[in-house]
């Protein structure tokens, strides 16, 4: 099976087996199955996270359950559900025109809602982890559902317990916390908590310029929404047109210490205190540093107006391989470790 259009970064790869998985009755038809049960498993929702570096062995699990609903209203919050298979800028638009305002900083974020507690997506100052209510989930060792909480599925910046592997020996029934769940759990379905009344969240920069720009005190999350869109249309491309994966490593973290040595020597460098007293860089600044941007190595990539983004030159057969981004993002991370002595740390699944 092609796997060329299942990933955003329209890489050549195949899969011995694909399994398109509609319900939750799906899956457990998969772990009932004598000839799939045993076999390794690989979990796609959009393939927009993810670099295939070769041919995929493992059944691959499409994820295409769908469904949306409000579950549960009170006064504090709007409790609403998604199926994973659901495309998440659909979702967070449906929500905004049902009223459920919260998740509009998020908008036109690539992927499916299955993906997006896995990398915990942020943008725009708000990360999944702040609107989320729960999942449900299927231990594919046992074919046991279960439901994580936001402390279960341990949250961290684009990290979550999913992109963890699990301990070598899993505790008898149950998923204990702190396990890694990585390639032996699918979600099916993730819950939202709206917080009523709604605030809007304007502290990002782009965001607030546009604010004072629409002469706006009070925007509605429409307006929000819409400013979102325009700014992630300006600066990121759109996979359909030009394969990626979005931001290609995560922003680094350093010590105040670290901060000041490179800042003594690039007092230009974009650099956020975290309230835990370190200092977050902007990855894309370090690259566009190091005179990254707009460059290709083979047919893989820097974006020119975002260098944290690396991109497809190439297009249907002649596509660039996931071995070609490897090498090109290598590089980078050499080129930035040389400079800084900062290791960029890949944000997407590399398979
Ligand atoms: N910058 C440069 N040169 C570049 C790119 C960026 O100087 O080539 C500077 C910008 O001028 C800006 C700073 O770096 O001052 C930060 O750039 P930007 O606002 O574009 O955000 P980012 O830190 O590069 C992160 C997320 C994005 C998210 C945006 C907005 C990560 C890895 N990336 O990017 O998420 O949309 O903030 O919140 O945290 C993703 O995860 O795939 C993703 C796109």
């Amino acid at each position: 099976v092609p796997l060329q259009p299942c990933n955003t970064f329209g890489i050549v790869a195949r899969a011995h087996t694909l399994v398109r998985v509609r319900s939750v009755e799906d899956l457990h038809a998969v772990l009932a199955d004598a000839q799939l049960a045993p076999l390794p498993k690989l979990v796609l929702g959009g393939g927009s996270n993810i670099v295939l570096t070769g041919d995929v062995r493992p059944v691959v699990l499409k994820m295409e359950i769908k469904g949306l609903r409000l579950v549960e209203a009170t006064d504090r919050a709007w409790i609403v559900e998604a199926g994973a298979g659901e495309v998440w800028h659909d979702t967070v638009a449906w929500t905004l025109a049902q009223g459920f305002a919260g998740l509009e900083n998020l908008a036109l974020i690539p992927g499916t809602v299955g993906a997006a507690p896995v990398q915990n997506i942020g943008a725009y100052g708000v990360e999944l982890q702040d609107r989320f209510e729960s999942l449900d989930a299927v231990d594919l060792a046992t074919g046991q559902c279960f439901t994580l909480d936001a402390a279960q599925c341990a949250f961290g910046y684009r990290d979550s317990v999913f992109k963890h592997a699990p301990s070598p020996s899993p505790a008898e029934g149950g998923l204990p916390r702190g396990m890694g769940l990585a390639g032996r759990a699918v979600i099916t379905h993730v819950r939202f908590r709206l917080p009523r009344p709604w605030k809007p969240v304007l502290g990002y920069l782009d965001l607030e310029r546009r604010r004072a720009e629409a002469g706006v005190d009070q925007p509605t999350a429409q307006q929000i929404f819409e400013w979102v869109c325009d700014i992630r249309r300006a600066k990121l491309p759109d996979p359909a047109v030009i394969g990626n994966a979005g931001s290609f490593f995560k922003n680094p973290t350093v010590t105040p210490e670290q901060c000041a040595d490179i800042i003594a020597r690039d007092p230009k460098i974009v650099h956020y205190p975290m309230p835990d007293g370190s200092i977050k860089l902007a990855a894309g600044w370090l690259i566009d540093a190091c005179g990254w941007k707009g460059k290709s190595v083979g047919k893989a990539g820097v974006y020119e107006k975002q260098a944290l983004v690396l991109v497809n030159r190439g297009q249907g057969a002649s596509s660039v391989t996931g071995g070609e981004v490897m090498t090109l993002a290598r590089a980078i991370q050499t080129s930035v470790y040389e400079r800084f002595g900062i290791r960029l740390e890949p944000e997407p699944v590399v398979w």
